[in-house]
């Protein structure tokens, strides 16, 4: 019995393959690297001592995903596999929908034929835009989002709703606020393709030196200082919740269809200036900075309440940000070592 992770080479993939098999899952891997590298695999091995089975293939290859449901009795999916750049969703549109959507649809084609249950769907804060209040739960309005990454993530959500009521089955919606940090072990982390857009990453290459200044989009929100405000969710934490997400879809075995959805965060909102300062106080490191415009898209303040998931999951986030700021620190010394 296996439970395939997609994107299981990625960057919140990655850290629940090894949470996963820390609780004696099985775990078969599907990525096709192209935004992750084969080292990443060899780390999750010398992490927890056990190799999970490795595919290389792009998902949207039918044939070949068919190949391995025949090779392996599969009982559940984490499906992690999915582009995520914001900016880029807008250039390429097209590349967007097809490779969220039609890999989501094709996995779900062999749950159907072979009546599998218990599907996990990374989803996303972004489907909820600027909620009229604070904190967020799930039954906050959903809002059209901005940018065509967002709105996969909303679509991925009803083609799973209509999946599960047409064919009673167990799935689960996570909606992760943001992710950050690394393993504490420092071999597994976010890798950085390009010029990054999201905050810890451009405050880490800012700190090193490969960027100048970080570039504060806005001081003129209506927040204390005039930051934006997110929810930042240490990356173990979040794997975890993806362990105990599975356990309640399998050891529920009622026949009823069940659409669970949980809101992923720490529950405490940070601004971009208070991020900067722990990054700061953390790694006793400074991060050059400089206020600019807003950017364009960009929402005032978004964080979680994550007590359903308290509640039903048992499951809380522990970690401080200025712990998770220190693990991707650690993480951007080692890429630093691998790439000398
Ligand atoms: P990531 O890019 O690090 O990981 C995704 C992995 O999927 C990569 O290893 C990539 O190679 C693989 N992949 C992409 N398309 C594929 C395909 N067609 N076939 C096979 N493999 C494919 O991203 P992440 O940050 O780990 O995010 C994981 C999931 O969580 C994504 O669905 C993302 O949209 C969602 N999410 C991420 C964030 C975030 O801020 N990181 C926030 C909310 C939701
Ligand atoms: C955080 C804050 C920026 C970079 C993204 C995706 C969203 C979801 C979560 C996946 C904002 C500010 C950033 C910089 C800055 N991901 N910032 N200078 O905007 O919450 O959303 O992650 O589903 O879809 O869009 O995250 O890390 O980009 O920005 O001032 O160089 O940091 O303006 O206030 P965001 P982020």
């Amino acid at each position: 019995m296996a439970i395939l992770v997609t994107g299981g080479l990625g960057y919140i993939g990655s850290h629940t393959v090894v949470e996963l098999l820390n609780n004696n899952f099985e775990v078969i891997i599907v990525d096709d690297l192209s935004n992750s590298e084969k080292f990443i695999l060899n780390n999750i091995q010398e992490i927890t001592g056990k190799k999970p089975i490795f595919y290389p293939f792009d998902l949207r290859r039918k044939e070949l995903l068919h190949q391995v449901f025949d090779a392996h009795t599969i009982e559940g999916c984490i499906n992690f596999a999915a582009y995520k750049a914001v900016g880029e969703s807008q250039e390429k549109p097209l590349d967007y929908y097809e490779n969220n959507l039609f890999t989501l649809i094709n996995i779900l084609q062999e749950f159907k034929n072979r009546n599998i249950s218990n599907f996990i769907f990374s989803s996303s804060c972004t489907v909820y835009g600027q909620a009229d209040k604070m904190p967020i739960d799930e039954s906050a309005l959903l809002k059209t989002p901005e940018s065509v990454y967002g709105k996969t993530k909303q679509m991925g959500e009803e083609v799973l709703k209509d999946f599960a009521n047409a064919y009673h089955s167990k799935i689960c919606l996570l909606r992760y606020f943001n992710p950050i940090g690394a393993h504490p072990s420092s071999l597994l982390g976010e890798l950085p393709i390009g010029v990054p857009n999201n905050l810890v990453p451009y405050v880490m290459q800012t700190a090193t030196g490969i960027r100048e200044k970080l570039n504060v989009w806005g001081n003129d929100y209506n927040t204390e200082d005039g930051t934006a405000i997110r929810d930042y969710i240490y990356v173990v934490d979040l794997a975890k919740a993806h362990v105990a997400a599975l356990q309640k879809l399998m050891t529920n075995t009622s026949v009823e269809t069940t659409i669970d959805i949980f809101n992923l965060g720490t529950g405490k909102g940070s601004s971009v200036l208070e991020v900067v300062e722990a990054f700061e106080k953390a790694n006793s490191v400074s991060v050059p900075y400089q206020i600019c415009d807003r950017r364009e898209g960009d929402i005032e303040i978004a964080y979680a309440d994550a007590s359903k998931a308290e509640q039903e999951l048992g499951w809380k986030s522990e970690t401080t940000l200025q712990e998770a700021l220190k693990t991707a620190w650690n993480w951007q010394k080692y890429l630093e070592t691998k790439t000398n």
